[in-house]
């Protein structure tokens, strides 16, 4: 923050004021707690983003697509089914950093994992250990060890399990030995982030496929995944893209891998050539980028709340203008953190702006009262979250987040504690 910092409430509200994306709470529904429709502060975008006021109009239009052309919905109508899926890619593959021939909507995160794998984990004898970090997202975790089982290895051996700050130490020693490279692109308990450009190119350098679960970095921080050279990645959209609970992933295969006949996969008639496709015969013959990895037609319905979740994402300038909100939110909230609850609060996210998104995680400094104070929080209408075994995650969203909020937060949280 500005040496022009004050803790009190004109502060929060002279920097919303100035704040040109704060006209985009307004595209938002936030939820109210009180009989007098008092908007509760949501600092849970990290988990399930809010519902755009526009998505139910998206979502309609293709059900009275359904009511009106039923069938032939696919092939007429302003956006058809058939190829509805493309209109996503050119807005999603902005958001990662990608060409839109190098991103698909389908499926979901762990799915997409899975499908990675078959084509890019490729074990030998010599070098078949996957590099996770200790603390992986369970879905992670159980996907790697059922993957490094599949290919008859044993997962007490197979997965490396290493602290973040060992990433580099590790691939140095050991890469040798190692597969693939599946880490997190913002942990999800931390909310640490993690350098994806430095290790993938240390991964290169050592021989290791470099993939990586961006749950938590899709539409939070500004990625380059093609400059990066990532092998893959593979994301959800219903935390910061707002796109509704359990709605369509997203993946990444850069553009070298696009093409590649070498590369083992799974096949389905979704990732078919488009011409040929409908000649119903043997033979897969997979489209050129992201979209050959398609198994199925997808749901439209899903995808077009993602469709209008990425319209607001577009309109508010990509995630350049929305990550210099972010540094400065969660900034302002870090800083009111420490001057008015550092004595009985523990920030256990890095203080670095570049090793963090939005998300802050909280331990509250007297043993066994962190429970108490989530719930205190909940009471007093804010909705964050609590992961075991003590941690109280809270995620203000630049696109629908105000400084005042983040205020507000503070004071209640002195007042629970
Ligand atoms: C970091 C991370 N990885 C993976 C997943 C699993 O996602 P899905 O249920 O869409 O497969 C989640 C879900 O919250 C997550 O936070």
């Amino acid at each position: 923050m500005s040496a022009k910092f004050q803790p009190g409430r004109d502060f929060a509200i002279a920097l919303d004021r100035a704040d040109p994306l704060a006209r985009f709470r307004e595209e938002f529904h936030v939820p109210k707690r009180t009989a007098h429709g008092e908007e509760e502060i949501y600092f849970a975008g990290n988990s399930l983003g809010l519902l755009p006021r526009r998505t139910p109009r998206y979502v309609e239009e293709e059900l009275t697509k359904w009511e009106r052309l039923a069938v032939k919905a696919h092939f007429s109508g302003e956006h058809p089914w058939m190829p509805y899926h493309e209109l996503l890619a050119a807005p999603m593959a902005r958001l990662v950093g990608a060409s839109p021939g190098e991103v698909v909507t389908m499926n979901s995160l762990t799915a997409n994992l899975h499908l990675m794998m078959a084509s890019f984990y490729r074990p030998t004898q010599e070098r078949h250990r996957i590099l996770l970090e200790e603390r992986a997202f369970p879905s992670d975790d159980y996907a790697l060890e059922s993957q490094a089982r599949f290919h008859g290895f044993d997962p007490e051996e197979a997965l490396v399990r290493v602290r973040a700050d060992d990433v580099t130490r590790v691939l140095e020693r050991d890469g040798a030995a190692i597969a693939l490279v599946l880490l997190p692109g913002v942990q999800y308990y931390t909310g640490e982030a993690f350098d994806l450009g430095a290790i993938t190119r240390l991964a290169h350098a050592r021989g290791c496929v470099a993939g990586f679960d961006l749950a938590h970095a899709a539409g939070n921080l500004v990625l380059r995944l093609h400059d990066w050279n990532v092998d893959f990645a593979v994301w959800c959209t219903y935390k910061y893209l707002n796109s509704g609970p359990g709605s369509v992933g997203a993946c990444f295969v850069h553009e070298r891998h696009g093409n590649r006949s070498d590369l083992p996969r799974l096949a389905g008639w979704w990732g078919h050539d488009k011409e040929s496709r409908f000649r119903m015969e043997p033979g897969f013959r997979p489209i050129a980028g992201a979209e050959g990895w398609q198994l199925s037609n997808p749901p439209i319905l899903s995808l077009a709340a993602i469709r209008a979740s990425l319209d607001v994402f577009m309109e508010a300038g990509g995630m350049e203008p929305l990550r210099e909100k972010s540094v400065r939110l969660t900034g302002y909230l870090e800083r009111l953190l420490r001057e008015r609850a550092g004595d009985r609060i523990e920030i256990l996210t890095p203080p670095d702006p570049g090793r963090r998104g939005c998300q802050l995680s909280l331990r509250v400094k007297a043993s066994g009262l962190g429970r108490n104070v989530f719930e205190k929080l909940d009471a007093a209408g804010v909705t964050c979250d609590w992961r075991e075994p003590d941690v109280i995650r809270v995620a203000p969203v630049p696109l629908y987040n105000r400084y005042e909020e983040v205020w507000r937060f503070v004071e209640i949280l002195r007042e629970s504690l």
